[in-house]
């Protein structure tokens, strides 16, 4: 999605259509955690995220510059010195080996063009035992009204992670559109 859909990330429906405060309850975020949220966008989970772990970091990554330019001016505007924006690219997430707890990705993995590179970069940014929520629109459910080519079938989920290297936790029920997939990264590899 291009910087110009800035308006639909932010729109006050989103609440009710796909419970995002019922996702970021599912984090299970405490203070002190170190987390990523990865294709951030404008910030609209990164910046409650940010609230939740203080004094730990939130970073938020995108490829866009003109997303982490509105990230940013939100974090100062709120106060918020514990969250970072990080460019990424298209191969790589640019954070430290093992450097967090977990990683969010929200409507975001379907949209890289290296998902297989993104997916391991995102292994190696996360400490042993470090935890993956994927949040995909269902495409399973013909109901979901969004665009197929925007949407992904737990299945297919499972299979990408896991031949990146992940651990399959668990799938959470509890978002009305989306999956929210659960991985680890392996304590051993
Ligand atoms: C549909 S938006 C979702 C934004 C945010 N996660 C949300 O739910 O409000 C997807 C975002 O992923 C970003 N993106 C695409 N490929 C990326 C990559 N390889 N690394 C980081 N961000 C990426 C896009 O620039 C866009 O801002």
């Amino acid at each position: 999605m291009s910087h110009a859909g800035i308006p639909w990330l932010e729109r006050d429906s989103r609440e009710s259509e796909e419970r995002t405060s019922a996702l970021l309850d599912a984090l299970d975020l405490r203070p002190g955690m170190s987390v990523a949220d990865i294709g951030a966008g404008s910030g609209r989970l990164t910046v409650p995220m940010a609230r939740r772990v203080a004094p730990g970091i939130a970073y938020g990554t995108d490829i866009q510059p003109e997303m982490l330019a509105f990230l940013e001016a939100r974090a100062r505007t709120e106060g918020l010195v514990n969250l970072k924006g990080i460019l990424g690219d298209t191969l790589d997430v640019n954070l430290p080996e093992g450097s967090v707890d977990l990683v969010l990705l929200v409507d975001a993995y379907h949209e890289f063009d290296h998902p297989w590179e993104m997916a391991r970069s995102m292994l190696h940014a996360l400490r042993p035992g470090g935890r993956v929520a994927l949040v995909e629109f269902r495409a399973e459910d013909p109901e979901v009204p969004i665009k197929g080519l925007h949407k992904m079938a737990e299945a297919q989920c499972r299979r990408e992670f896991e031949a990146a290297g992940f651990r399959w936790l668990r799938t959470d029920p509890r978002l009305p559109w989306q999956h929210l997939v659960w991985f680890e990264r392996p304590i051993t590899p």
